[in-house]
């Protein structure tokens, strides 16, 4: 089905000048940029998104990072685009990515790993509407 993900170029790839080459390994695979945006988080807006992983022990860390530089929030569309988005990240932790996927190529950990993207389609809405409003999305 037509779907719609969230995705981050984070700090350690927008601060690289990673941006396009990230940009075109989405639309590469078949997902279209609905919804773009260069920002800088506040702390507290880092606290809030990753609200699930607050008791994890890299979450203060995770915050500070995602703080650090300007990201690039976007909205992407495609066929199953959630699973699509994740197959082209590749894994969480870059070490353990495979070839071609954007952590392979760029991410430097497993913290500053230079992209996120939502993992379920509950939580893919929910991340959309926190940083875009409909407006701001079009297809
Ligand atoms: P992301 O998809 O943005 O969601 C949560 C993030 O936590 C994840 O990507 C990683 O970048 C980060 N993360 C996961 N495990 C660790 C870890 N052990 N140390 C630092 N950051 C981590």
């Amino acid at each position: 089905a037509l779907e719609r993900t969230f995705s981050i170029i984070k700090p350690d790839a927008t601060k690289r000048n990673l941006t396009g080459k990230i940009v075109a390994k989405f639309e590469e695979a078949g997902l279209r940029v609905v919804a773009s945006k260069r920002i800088q988080l506040t702390l507290k807006q880092a606290q809030t998104f990753y609200g699930v992983h607050k008791e994890r022990p890299f979450f203060d860390e995770l915050c500070e990072f995602m703080i650090s530089e300007p990201i690039v929030v976007q909205v992407l569309e495609g066929e199953n685009a959630i699973a699509k988005n994740r197959e082209v990240m590749g894994a969480t932790n870059p070490a353990e990515a495979a070839d071609g996927t954007i952590r392979k190529e760029f991410a430097l950990s497993i913290g500053e790993n230079s992209v996120h993207g939502s993992d379920a389609p509950e939580t893919a809405k929910e991340e959309i509407a926190y940083f875009f409003s409909g407006l701001e999305l079009v297809g």
